[in-house]
């Protein structure tokens, strides 16, 4: 058997940054602190993120409706939140240096001198613009820090154009923008981010129970999705660190390359922000109960996480490294190229990912570049382009190929050979188990969607 090694978080941004998933923004300007790109690769990956949470969580329910709100966001209602007044951390600046650390953290030791640290002080994460011409007062507004209040401030319209009723949730994936004061692990934390959420409001009095049912969906996803059950750990916050607007939060550790840390979270919000916004506004925010003929305001549970967090999961749990060989030529039973390309200290790198979130599900590869075998290929890539993204490589040798395909993820490669002419067939091997299957040619469609069909 093969022996993996153990991943750490330097080989996850080489490969990201290598294949194109991930780039330090703005890299040739010297770059922005904790600020990414996602290149071709991982915008693919993380689109098919977002893609999932709304299939699982919109698309195959009754009760979840999605919307789009916008990331401006007016000072009142972010002072109405709270968040004004409490979205902080506390940061301690160290008086030589004047470096900014988060002052309930380990400070780092600093390599010419020690750090003298001044007294603690709460740091806004918020990040503020103007909106207008003028910088003049009243025209504050704020980034958003979270997407829920879009939520919020749209409860009433989403209950009057829509026939939704209560127990219901309104989802969004979305950027928000947190000036964090300690960054540098990948995009474990970063400044600009997407947040996938429901705002699920319920009758008060169910919301413990809407509560449990939530954090087992929650985890239900990751694992559907690729993630190891032993890999996830519920961690309930103690009262001194929930958020101003929690009264109980649970929050799903992973195992991270870095350690076990925060990847999803549920809290239950209570009526809180939706009262806020009662008070702030003097909008009655609730709804009517035709049933029971009376109106109240729901309590809200709120699932979440970061879609940059799943990103660095997904990867964490997907990368392996093998030692050279893996899916050699000869393993496979295709001739190996003369052009001596093996090295035998190189390792192979295979991600792991579950076909439905790899950004390629299939590359196409005809044997030689003669013999029509190209034209084959081409013809049958065209086809399933029309539902898939697929990659089409005719360079280098098919062990070589297949290795370029492992490592971004592609679950499917499919070799269009001699014998294609003849028995209309084409072979299509298999990423994981490197196990071939001939598949006629107008059945690799029906094939693939198949595999994909969960
Ligand atoms: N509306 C609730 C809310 O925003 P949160 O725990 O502050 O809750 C939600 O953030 C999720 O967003 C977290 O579970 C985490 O996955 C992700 N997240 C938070 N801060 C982040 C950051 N600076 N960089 C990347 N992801 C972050």
């Amino acid at each position: 058997m093969v022996q993996t090694m153990p991943v750490n978080l330097e080989s996850l941004t080489n490969l990201a940054k290598r294949r194109g998933f991930v780039y330090p923004s703005q890299e040739l300007y010297g770059g922005l602190g904790a600020v990414y790109d996602f290149g071709p690769l991982g915008t693919m990956l993380k689109n098919n993120i977002r893609a999932a949470f709304i299939k699982r969580f919109v698309q195959e329910r009754e009760d979840v409706v999605l919307v789009d709100t916008a990331v401006l966001t007016r000072q009142d209602v972010l002072r109405a939140s709270g968040h004004e007044q409490s979205f902080s951390d506390p940061l301690v600046e160290c008086t030589v240096c004047h470096q900014r650390f988060r002052a309930d953290e380990k400070v780092p030791e600093a390599k010419d001198h020690e750090h003298k640290l001044a007294e603690a002080k709460q740091f806004n994460l918020m990040f503020a613009t103007h909106v207008g011409a003028t910088k003049e007062a009243g025209s504050l507004a704020y980034l958003r820090p979270e997407t829920a209040q879009g939520m919020f401030v749209n409860f009433k319209q989403v209950l009057d154009t829509t026939r939704i009723k209560v127990p219901f949730g309104i989802a969004q994936v979305g950027k928000s923008f947190r000036n964090e004061i300690t960054t540098g692990e990948f995009l474990f934390r970063v400044r600009e981010f997407e947040i996938a959420e429901l705002e699920y409001f319920v009758k008060p009095g169910t919301q413990d129970k809407v509560f449990t049912y939530w954090i087992e969906q929650w985890e239900q996803f990751f694992i559907d999705y690729g993630i190891k059950k032993e890999n996830l750990k519920r961690h309930v916050h103690p009262k001194e660190t929930l958020s101003h607007y929690s009264k109980g939060t649970t929050d799903l550790l992973f195992q991270f390359p870095m350690g076990l840390k925060e990847l999803a979270g549920v809290a239950n919000r209570g009526d809180y922000d939706l009262a806020q916004h009662e008070k702030a506004t003097g909008t009655t925010l609730q709804f009517f109960d035709e049933q029971e003929k009376k109106a109240y305001r729901p309590f809200v549970i709120e699932p979440t996480f970061g879609l940059e967090r799943a990103f660095l999961a997904f990867l964490t749990e997907a990368y392996k490294e093998y030692p050279y060989g893996r899916g050699s030529d000869a393993a496979v039973g295709i001739p190996t190229s003369p052009s001596g390309e093996r090295r035998n200290e190189e390792q192979e790198i295979v991600l792991h990912l579950d076909p439905r979130l790899a950004p390629y599900k299939v590359a196409v590869f005809p044997l030689v570049k003669k013999e029509k075998l190209p034209e084959i290929a081409q013809k049958l890539v065209q086809e399933l382009r029309k539902q898939w993204f697929v990659q089409y490589d005719e360079s280098g040798s098919i062990g070589r190929r297949y290795r370029r395909a492992d490592e971004i993820g592609t679950p499917w490669c499919i070799t269009v050979d001699f014998d294609t002419q003849k028995d209309e067939a084409v072979t299509i091997r298999d990423r994981d188990t490197m196990k071939q299957e001939r598949v006629k040619l107008n059945k690799v469609s029906d094939w693939i969607a198949k595999k994909l069909e969960r």
